[in-house]
């Protein structure tokens, strides 16, 4: 369905799609009432009672790039490229023009030029993808005084990190995401292939949710762990997400007015001793009731924690070494826009990839992760192995390109 189809029909995308940033606002009626009507999944979208997400797309061009402020999608790529030695500022723009025809192309589900496979372009299933320009391409553009300082010093060491360079750094990022895992993978083939002449790949990380059709009404998503997973996020749409995430007109680099900073952790998860825990260990760990969610100190998942509770026994209901408590903002800055996805690569290879989006990490990412690389009781079950750090350029209109505002 296009989105002005769906605008017609009264659902709107965000209704719709669900996913892990949503709240409770749940599938629109003509979803919900569907699933009433038909068992099947097949026979509801046939009936016409569930979105045809395949050939949903979502607007490339904005004054933000696609893949922030946009539901989460199911599936999602994360590409980290180094640049090849001798790439300056005018091959710089040569691949970012080159990347973004491609952008333009694939998300309007469209084959791009000399698409190696078009048969695969035809669904684009809510595809986007978000650039980001790590220290490295300001370096080769001969552009280091543009860089805000967050990016010059790049992320401090945190006591749990245990990083590896495999899943670490990066000139370029490219964040591929789409409801339909073979969009994701085939936009990725070809914003590699086209990005070949100029840069190597660093690292790859695929990741997923539930398509948003696995359940009858929109729900926040689950991690591996088994938790509910992303309750608390700003609200796209509103002024506090646009405080929180989009870098703002004072103190910033020009061209990163409307851009914002990505984080990315890869969090391997010890599941198989995490497995083992009984449920009140599991549940004092995040602070949160595992069935739904809901603060340890009652409610529903909606509900605001009381961090201030007590048990008979004096002590804080919401433990102090508890994740939600630590996360939990302790200043108004102190917030971030999480977009995080699962992985499995293998049984002793699953965890999360913490992707988090705002305007500027050093004030808001990094004292939360301090609080949690200290205190977390989640430590024991969770170690980072990736990180790295992207200046995300604002969006671009019709004839433009990414990162123009910088290499235009
Ligand atoms: C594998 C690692 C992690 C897991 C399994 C995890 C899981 C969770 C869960 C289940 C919640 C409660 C529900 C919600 O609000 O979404 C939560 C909340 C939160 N997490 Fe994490 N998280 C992880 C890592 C991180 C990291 C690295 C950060 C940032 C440095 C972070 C920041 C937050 C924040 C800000 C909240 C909301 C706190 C609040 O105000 O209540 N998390 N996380």
């Amino acid at each position: 369905m296009s989105q002005d189809a769906e605008r017609s029909a009264g659902l709107t995308r965000r209704g719709l799609l669900g996913g892990l940033a949503l709240g409770a606002g749940g599938l629109a009626v003509g979803a919900t009432a569907g699933y009433a009507a038909a068992s099947e999944p097949r026979e509801q979208l046939a009936a016409g009672a569930l979105p045809e997400m395949g050939s949903t797309t979502e607007p490339c061009h904005g004054a933000h790039q696609a893949g922030i402020a946009t539901p989460l999608q199911a599936n999602a790529t994360f590409v980290a490229l180094d640049l090849e030695r001798g790439v300056d500022r005018e091959a710089l723009i040569r691949l970012m023009r080159l990347l973004t025809d491609d952008i333009v192309r694939l998300t309007a589900g469209t084959p791009a030029l000399a698409d190696p496979q078009p048969e695969l372009a035809q669904v684009p299933a809510r595809l986007t993808v978000t650039v980001g320009f790590g220290m490295g391409l300001l370096r080769a553009a001969g552009l280091t005084d543009q860089a805000p300082a967050w990016l010059k010093a790049g992320l401090p060491a945190f006591d749990i990190d245990r990083l590896r360079r495999t899943w670490s750094g990066g000139d370029m990022l490219l964040q591929v995401a789409a409801e339909d895992p073979v969009t994701v993978s085939h936009a990725v083939r070809v914003l590699l292939t086209d990005a070949r002449p100029f840069a190597t790949v660093r690292w790859v990380q695929s990741g997923f949710h539930r398509p948003a059709n696995t359940a009858p009404h929109a729900t926040t998503g689950r991690n591996l762990m088994g938790q509910i997973d992303g309750t608390i996020n700003p609200e796209p749409g509103t002024t506090d997400f646009d405080q929180v995430v989009w870098l703002p007109p004072d103190g910033t680099p020009a061209w990163l007015q409307g851009g914002s900073a990505a984080v990315i952790r890869r969090i391997e998860m010890d599941l198989t001793t995490w497995g083992g825990m009984d449920q009140v260990s599991k549940e004092e760990a995040i602070g949160r009731r595992l069935a739904d969610g809901a603060p340890l100190t009652g409610g529903t998942e909606s509900t605001a924690p009381d961090f201030e509770a007590t048990d008979e026994y004096g002590l804080p209901v919401i433990p102090d070494t508890s994740h939600i408590r630590l996360a939990h903002a302790q200043g108004p800055g102190e917030r971030i826009l999480r977009r995080p996805y699962n992985y499995d690569d293998g049984p002793e290879e699953a965890g999360l990839i913490f992707v988090a989006y705002m305007a500027d990490p050093d004030t808001q990412f990094v004292p939360i992760q301090r609080r949690l690389s200290e205190l977390d009781v989640l430590n024991v079950w969770t170690t980072p192995i990736g990180s790295a750090l992207f200046a995300v350029p604002p969006g671009f209109e019709p004839g433009g390109y990414v990162g123009e505002t910088l290499l235009g």
